[in-house]
């Protein structure tokens, strides 16, 4: 299986998936929803949706009852990164290979888009076209709550924006790493296996793995910000230097930073153990999280 063929067909149902469930941009208020598509639509590689569906596939679950949570998750990735672009936040120009929504739409605009991206994130979850156990439904429904809020994302995003220009030690990092992107990542995990039909040893191995995965990609998000240029991330380079953010990179240097992504691969992998060739797409893209370039 070569994974990049994986990663494409995935992110090609959960693309024509999303078309189907984001407002047409033709109904009122047009330029919301014009907003919300055009930053979803503006070319993700759709990591979280497609580690949703791997760990589906590694519990031998069928992917139709994973499809709209992924699609849920990746709405609220979206617009964590509208509003991680905003000028009050990390104040970046690009995004997705295409100008930043506030840049487009106006910071307002991009305010709302993004409250209306995490909204109907949840409209989608309470949706009940898909046949799915109700307790099963809660439970999908509130680690994708707790991961986004206070406790998750935002706590994780709160704690970056205040630690900008200080310097701060390792464990304060990794608290941010963890938080701001380990936890939507974490969870879109869960949330594939436990709609794919996980026991409860198979789900505290994927949610390990998960913990693993999503500090690797935020210390490979850090690596990147250094040695990828704009054209490649589709983003703005050398942010992070730019704004005095605390990364793995200022922290450790480059070389460090690369071997502790290495070794969460390792940790990584060892929590796949109980798994047979079920969990190769997993393994397969935690090395792509580590060897990506954007
Ligand atoms: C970027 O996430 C922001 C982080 C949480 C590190 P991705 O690298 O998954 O961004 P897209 O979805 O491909 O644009
Ligand atoms: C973003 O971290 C985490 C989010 C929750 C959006 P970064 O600020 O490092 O993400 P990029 O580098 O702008 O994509
Ligand atoms: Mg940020
Ligand atoms: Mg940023
Ligand atoms: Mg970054």
């Amino acid at each position: 299986m070569d994974i990049k063929d994986y990663i494409k067909a995935v992110a090609a149902e959960v693309d024509a998936a999303l078309e189907r469930f984001l407002p047409s941009a033709e109904r009122m208020p047009q330029n919301l929803h014009k907003a919300m598509r055009y930053s979803v639509f503006a070319g993700g590689k759709r990591v979280r949706p497609v580690l949703a569906m791997a760990a589906c596939d590694a519990v031998g679950g069928e992917r139709q009852y994973v499809l709209a949570a992924a699609c849920a998750i990746e709405m609220i990735h979206t617009y964590s990164l509208i509003h991680d672009d905003l000028p009050a936040m990390d104040d970046d120009d690009f995004r997705r290979g295409q100008p930043t929504n506030h840049k487009v739409f106006g910071e307002a605009n991009a305010i709302l888009a993004g409250d209306a991206l995490l909204t109907e994130a949840f409209v989608l979850l309470a949706n009940d076209s898909v046949d799915i156990d109700p307790e099963i439904r809660r439970q999908v429904i509130q680690i994708i709550a707790r991961a986004s809020g206070s406790a998750g994302m935002v706590g994780g995003q709160v704690v970056d924006m205040e630690s900008e220009g200080k310097a701060i030690d390792l464990p304060l990092l990794e608290y941010i790493h963890i938080h701001k992107t380990g936890a939507l990542i974490r969870a879109s995990i869960e949330v594939g296996a436990l709609l794919g039909g996980a026991d409860k040893e198979q789900l505290a191995s994927l949610s390990r793995f998960g913990e693993l995965a999503g500090l690797a990609f935020q210390i490979a998000d850090d690596i990147l910000d250094v040695t990828a240029s704009q054209e490649d991330l589709g983003k703005d380079a050398g942010s992070d230097e730019a704004r005095g953010k605390a990364t793995y990179v200022s922290l450790l240097g480059l070389p460090q930073a690369r071997q502790r992504a290495d070794e969460l691969r390792g940790l990584a992998l060892e929590s796949l153990n109980g798994f047979d060739v079920s969990a190769e797409p997993l393994r397969q893209i935690m090395k792509f999280i580590i060897e990506r370039n954007s």
